[in-house]
């Protein structure tokens, strides 16, 4: 585009600029030669050879150019700013080259200034060499082709200036923009594998569970989270599993809620655990009440069996957030907290959890710290990088594991290419192809 931009650019430049024309004349130097005043011979440096350089600077001189200015009739100024005298060593010519915006008015100033140089030659003679003088050689003819401006040449240049920038831009915009845009830069940047791509759906603002529409990409993704985290996980399967991401929004409940789904399905006990207090969300995208949970029972008004209730025909197992509290982050930070989670690590296969985001808040970390594993989520071209970095980070600080990462909301178009995929273990299979598999791990 630079490049396009450049072409016209140099183009209109060169239909704006006024032209200049170029005409040459010559005058050639004759006489000079030194006799040797011992012998009497002619010597072979001729007189006329040394004095080319001098005799050329008057050439450009005022009191030439004003001479000539006057011949041509055109400002001094025209003549002395728009002339120049040129020789090759060893040659007796000069060769005087006018510009001016006609071609006549060039071939007239160079002319002008040829015979103007041979009159000022003959009547000033240079440390008394009265014997030299400068003869017009070639007469300057008018030249119908301007030396200025060329079209094609400042065209070429505009683009090549263009293609220039266009990539020196390029190359500053991916210095200044570090959002995640494709899953081998998220697994570069987390140090961490990557269990899913989950493609952009715009049905999942209205339907969020895979159980509306199993077969859809966007739900299949799911069961591919869920088979990779048991690939991990072959020696010793986390139980506890917690989902996060660096910022709001980046599709944490959605992702608990069809992984915890997906598990269930494959014939797991799962308890999804909606375990952000501030912005619970999974009770909305279950469509449950939310208002007896997790703190509720962490403040010791109902037991666990009051509080979890049994989610569709998989048999999820659901905990809300309960009440809202002033103080979550103690509240989750209590040892009362810590022994729920491990009471439910011996009772469920897997426990998911959804947390909130990491930067803003230390609710995510404390509890990434007391989970098996964390699954960091990012937001295909919203999180950046950066981000991405200090979110490993604070989870180094409490000893999280970082099980993996899964890049959410992935263009359709960049999924169909087949990069989404890339990372695969195994192809997504369907549930009842699932059944052998989890039979084999068990
Ligand atoms: N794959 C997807 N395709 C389209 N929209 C999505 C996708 N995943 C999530 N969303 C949308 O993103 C929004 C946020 O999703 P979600 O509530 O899961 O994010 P979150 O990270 O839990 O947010 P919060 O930080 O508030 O807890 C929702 O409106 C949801 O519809
Ligand atoms: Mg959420």
């Amino acid at each position: 585009m630079s490049t396009i931009v450049g072409v016209a650019a140099g183009f209109g430049v060169a239909v704006l600029i006024p032209p200049t024309y170029e005409a040459t004349g010559s005058v050639v130097l004759n006489g000079g030669a030194v006799r040797d005043p011992v012998t009497g011979q002619f010597l072979e440096t001729s007189l006329a050879r040394n004095l080319v350089p001098t005799i050329a600077r008057l050439a450009e001189s005022r009191e030439v150019g004003q001479a000539a200015a006057a011949e041509a009739r055109v400002p001094t100024d025209m003549v002395v700013d728009h002339v120049s005298a040129e020789f090759e060593q060893g040659v007796q010519i000069i060769t005087i080259k006018a510009h001016a915006p006609t071609a006549a008015l060039s071939a007239s100033i160079a002319n002008a200034v040829t015979h103007a140089l041979g009159q000022h030659v003959e009547e000033h003679p240079i440390d008394g060499t009265g014997s030299v003088d400068a003869q017009p050689l070639d007469q300057a003819t008018p030249s119908m082709r301007p030396i200025l401006p060329k079209p094609f040449l400042d065209a070429c240049l505009g683009g090549l200036l263009g293609s220039l920038a266009g990539i020196g831009m390029a190359r500053a915009r991916d210095q200044l923009d570090d959002k995640i845009s494709d899953i081998d830069e998220l697994r570069g940047v987390a140090g961490a594998p990557i269990l899913a791509s989950i493609p952009f759906d715009r049905r999942v603002a209205k339907s969020p569970l895979s159980t509306d529409r199993p077969y859809v990409p966007w739900a299949e993704a799911f069961a591919q989270l869920r088979t990779n985290l048991e690939f991990l996980g072959v020696d010793s399967r986390p139980r506890i599993v917690a989902v996060t991401s660096a910022a709001a929004g980046e599709g944490k409940s959605i992702t608990s809620c069809n992984l915890a789904i997906a598990l269930a399905r494959a014939g797991r006990r799962v308890l999804l655990i909606e375990a952000d207090l501030r912005r619970p969300a999974c009770s909305r995208y279950l469509g449950v009440d939310g208002t007896v949970g997790l703190t509720n029972l962490l403040a010791g008004n109902v037991e666990p069996e009051e509080a979890i209730q049994r989610w569709g025909e998989e048999g999820l197992m659901f905990l809300s957030s309960g009440w809202s509290v002033p103080n979550p982050s103690e509240l989750l930070a209590s040892r009362k907290c810590q022994d729920f989670l491990r009471e439910m690590r011996e009772q469920y296969d897997t426990v998911v959890l959804d947390l909130p985001s990491l930067l803003p808040t230390a609710d995510a970390a404390v509890l990434a710290g007391r989970a098996d594993g964390v699954i960091l989520l990012a937001r295909h071209r919203h999180t950046r990088a950066k981000q991405i970095r200090r979110a490993v980070d604070a989870l180094t600080k409490v000893n999280a594991h970082l099980l993996g990462c899964a890049l959410n909301m992935v263009p359709p178009r960049q999924e169909a290419k087949g990069y989404g995929y890339g990372y695969r273990f195994d192809q997504v299979r369907r549930p009842e192809h699932d059944e052998g598999l989890h039979r084999s791990l068990n």
